[in-house]
């Protein structure tokens, strides 16, 4: 039996659900964990960079105050040391900027990684059910744009604004040294400004979050337009699919153009703000240097200071805005990241460690969505290395009954036990390792035939192992037949294989992992009747060891099954063998046997009309 696997494969990597927080700046607080010493060094390294800044200032004042007013003898030598110096500390300054810059770098790509490493392996982890209603589009938009999102609250909103205060308080200190009123009467224009930035805070958001919606909506269309091609061009919907999307793609236009237009009201406006703010301070210090009570230096200084106080507080607005982006975003992420894990039953023991296979359905009901049941009542058994057959029309539930087994869904009622024992004792993947099944639409990944036909195993596999399975599916022979063999790369860089090869390869691959139950859901739907009739030759001698379930419409695929379900609406309306079914004339059963049987015999006549027999 295939070797089981017991772990969770995620015990090593960080819990970000741990780290949700309904307030939202303590989640991300949360998810710097680890990283927290860091970010606070690139905090500190812009501290430094300020002060050195304005250290130069400074530097530049005392220059002109001391040496350019009273130039003597040695002014080229004094000169030179102050220019020297300023250099020195710009290079500094320099270091500790871009010290500042990658650390902070450094931390949100961190956190980045670890976000969408998380939710990679979180939404593999999500219920079947979760993904029946969640579209692919919009999870792909909410893994790439929303962890963006944070990456860049963390590498340029916090750290932007942790900039902004470092700079107004050194600056604002630096100007209360100079001259403490004229230092007051440059920051009366703050708190409008701050205001302001609030006010803006409130409806950018709103308008952002509209913004962030839309866009999922366009990355979702584009996602199904893609997977959806083949349909599309069949049906030559082009331009339908195409207005569609013009539709999308026009709506979140608008929305982006409110949303920038509300940015770009902003600045001007803020503009005159400070321009005038700006003119006040220096028409202001330029009357103290008339009126004697500053030096010509402080002056200078004040012009240089002042300035680096004025314009980041500005920038306050835009990142306010932001962040408030970027808690959407974080709202967006936890909405995917709350909903819990199917419960694997990692390491936990099962009920009974070597099932032999013996099934018992009583009363079985089940429904996807409450009050919408799509499976009732059914009952029935299977003894260890029995076949068993459903046969049904489309919709009827085949599929639905047989993803219980392996608990991608719950049953809602009534009872399945697997040797005596209740199916919900078993852990879910303990279950997944003893059944294999062929998916009614097989996937394939783009590697090659051979990494395909390996992927359910859990160890190293032979040459001869993959091509043992590959001739039971009937595989090997068209494998073989391609230059390269079992290293054909399936998919996008490789050959596109036909439906039925893709069946027979999926059916190659559940064949390895050698299973204790098989389910082949229509996986032989694809295939001519010849190659059907060569699996089933091969599956006949592998089957006996097993109990197994077989869906099919053909009844010539059904009718050596040792009980034949009939199933209708969710139902079962017909059991037995072959005979006993074909016995019951009025039957959905014998009907369909003389329908099939008849399209047949006239297939045949109207072959031999044209001289091809079968
Ligand atoms: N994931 C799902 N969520 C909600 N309803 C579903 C889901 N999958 C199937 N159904 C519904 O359950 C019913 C049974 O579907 P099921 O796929 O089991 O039929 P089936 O017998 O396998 O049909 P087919 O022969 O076409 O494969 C259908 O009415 C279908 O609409
Ligand atoms: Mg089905």
């Amino acid at each position: 039996m295939a070797q089981i696997a017991t772990k969770a494969t995620t015990a090593d990597t960080f819990n970000v659900k741990a780290t949700l927080a309904h307030n939202r700046l303590l989640g991300l607080w949360r998810l710097l964990k680890g990283y927290r010493p860091m970010y606070l060094s690139a905090t500190l390294s812009l501290g430094v960079a300020a002060l050195l800044m304005t250290g130069g200032v400074l530097l530049i004042r005392y220059f002109v105050d001391n040496i350019l007013v009273r130039p003597d003898e040695s002014f080229m030598t004094a000169a030179l040391a102050v220019a020297l110096l300023y250099v020195a500390m710009q290079a500094v300054r320099g270091f500790f900027s871009f010290r500042s810059n990658e650390r902070a770098a450094r931390v949100s790509e961190s956190v980045a990684l670890r976000l969408k490493d998380y939710l990679f392996d979180h939404l593999q982890h999500l219920p079947f059910a979760y993904h029946d209603k969640m579209p692919t589009g919009e999870l792909i938009q909410r893994v790439t744009s929303d962890v963006d999102a944070i990456r860049l609250f963390f590498a340029e909103q916090l750290i932007g604004i942790g900039r902004i205060f470092v700079l107004f308080v050194v600056n604002f200190a630096a100007l209360l040294f100079l001259h403490a009123p004229l230092a007051l009467l440059s920051v009366l224009v703050i708190p409008i400004v701050m205001v302001l930035s609030l006010f803006f805070f409130r409806r950018v958001s709103a308008a952002y979050e509209d913004f962030q919606e839309q866009d999922a909506v366009v990355s979702r269309t584009v996602q199904e337009n893609l997977s959806g091609v083949r349909v599309v061009k069949a049906f030559a919907r082009q331009d339908f699919e195409k207005q569609r999307f013009e539709g999308e793609n026009h709506k979140k236009f608008r929305l982006g153009t409110r949303f920038m237009t509300m940015h770009a009201i902003y600045w001007p406006f803020t503009d005159v703000l400070m321009g005038l703010q700006t003119a006040l301070g220096y028409l202001a210090a330029s009357l103290m240097v008339l009126d004697g009570q500053i030096t010509l230096g402080t002056y200078v200084a004040y012009v240089g200071v002042v300035w680096w106080i004025i314009d980041p507080v500005r920038n306050l607005g835009r990142l306010i805005v932001q962040v408030s982006e970027a808690m959407v975003s974080y709202d967006r992420l936890s909405e995917v990241i709350r909903p819990d894990w199917e419960d694997m039953g990692y390491g936990l023991p099962a009920p009974v460690s070597q099932p032999q296979g013996r099934l018992k359905f009583e009363g079985v009901s089940f429904e996807y969505e409450p009050g919408k049941p799509v499976l009732h009542d059914i009952s029935f058994e299977v003894e260890p290395g029995q076949a068993v057959a459903l046969l049904g029309s489309t919709g009827s539930g085949k599929t639905s009954l047989m993803a219980l087994l392996t608990r991608f869904y719950d049953y809602t009622g009534g009872r399945i036990t697997l040797d005596g024992v209740d199916l919900k004792a078993y852990p879910r993947v303990f279950l997944r390792n003893l059944i294999g099944v062929v998916e009614q639409e097989p996937f394939l990944f783009s590697t090659t035939i051979r990494n395909n036909i390996a992927y359910g195993v859990y160890r190293e596999v032979s040459q001869e192992e993959i091509e043992a399975a590959a001739r039971a599916a009937a595989a090997h022979d068209f494998i073989a037949s391609f230059p390269e063999g079992y290293n054909t790369l399936v998919g996008e860089r490789g050959v596109t294989l036909s439906g039925g090869q893709k069946q027979r390869v999926a059916l190659a691959r559940t064949l390895l992992k050698n299973p204790r139950i098989l389910i082949l859901d229509d996986a032989t739907s694809s295939v001519d009747t010849q190659t059907e009739s060569q699996i089933r030759e091969a599956l006949d001698g592998l089957m006996s060891q097993r109990t197994s379930f077989v869906i099919a419409h053909r009844i010539q695929s059904v009718m050596n099954a040792d009980l034949i379900l009939v199933m209708d609406k969710g139902r079962i309306v017909q059991r037995g063998t072959h005979e006993q079914l074909m016995a019951e004339r009025d039957g959905i059963y014998r009907k369909t046997y003389d329908m099939q049987a008849s399209i047949e015999t006239e297939l045949e006549r109207e072959l031999s009309y044209v001289g091809l027999a079968v």
